[in-house]
């Protein structure tokens, strides 16, 4: 069951131009939490942006109570996020998603992510301690590239691409992926970011039949399945197509039986 819950800006840093990480005070909220969970923040209560926005746990620290969440600025309810201040209390509706990555003693696992998307994977390669974790973050340019050195200490290989080859690898995550899988296998992918991406991703996975999960970022209304604003087709073993919620079935979803 989802709590919510006000709780208090414990730390709060500019990890880059427009992204912000701010560390939340939260024992209930911490200790329940899951790889691919997110939580629905109150921004304000402006008309504006009276809607809660939509933020992955980025970071679940249960030893010392707190949550961490990484938000890049977007649009107006972002922007009042990001000016809100260290200590002051955060109302917070959390942890959201019954579909959530799978953690389990997989020998090898590809884990890929773009943009905004990196941030719920970061706990995900942290929880596999007993795969081999390979990890592909693509990026626009180097100004936008952040967590390396997080995701350096939990991953067996790290590649860092940009479209524009501003830094490290040029070209797409996929590509580099998909190389190393010529060498070796993946059991399991777990994918986070933009559509095009995920697409791939599914795509790929589908060819290769490599079990894949891949988490949706769609826009959403209440986060807990009361106002569809969120719907995605999926499909089941039989091809029957049927509406889920990314809020409620979702993030995170079997790559074969959603429709993106
Ligand atoms: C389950 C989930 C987890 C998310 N996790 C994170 C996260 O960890 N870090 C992070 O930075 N963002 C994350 N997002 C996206 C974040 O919720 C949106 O960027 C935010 O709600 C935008 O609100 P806004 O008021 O600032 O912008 P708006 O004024 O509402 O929109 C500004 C711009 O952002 C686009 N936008 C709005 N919502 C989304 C969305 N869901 N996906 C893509 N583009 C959007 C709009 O189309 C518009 O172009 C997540 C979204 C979901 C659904
Ligand atoms: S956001 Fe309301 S149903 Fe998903």
């Amino acid at each position: 069951m989802p709590i919510q819950t006000n709780c208090k800006i414990v730390g709060k840093e500019k990890i880059a131009d427009g992204i912000y990480k701010f560390s939340i005070k939260t024992k209930e909220i911490s200790e329940i939490a899951k790889p691919g969970n997110f939580l629905e923040i109150k921004v304000s209560d402006r008309l504006e942006t009276f809607l809660r926005r939509p933020i992955s746990i980025y970071n679940i620290d249960k030893e010392n109570e707190i949550v961490e969440i990484i938000f890049q600025v977007k649009g107006k309810g972002t922007e009042i996020l990001s000016e809100r201040k260290l200590g002051e209390d955060l109302n917070i509706l959390g942890p959201l998603g019954n579909g959530t990555f799978s953690v389990k003693p997989y020998k090898r696992v590809a884990i890929i992510g773009g943009g905004i998307g990196i941030y719920p994977l970061y706990e995900l390669a942290k929880s596999l301690k007993e795969s081999q974790v390979n990890t592909y973050l693509g990026f626009r340019n180097k100004d936008l590239v952040t967590l390396e050195d997080e995701f350096n200490e939990v991953s067996d290989k790290l590649v860092i691409t940009t479209d524009d080859g501003s830094y490290k690898e040029k070209g797409f995550a996929i590509d580099f992926m998909k190389n190393d899988y010529e060498e070796e296998t993946f059991d399991r992918i777990y994918a986070c970011g933009p559509l095009p991406m995920l697409k791939a991703v599914q795509g790929f996975a589908i060819e290769k039949k490599i079990p894949a999960e891949i988490s949706l970022e769609e826009r959403m209304g209440c986060g807990i399945g009361a106002c569809v604003g969120c719907a995605v087709f999926t499909k089941d073993s039989e091809g029957n197509q049927k509406y889920k919620y990314v809020c409620q079935h979702g993030p995170v979803f079997n790559a074969k039986d959603v429709i993106i």
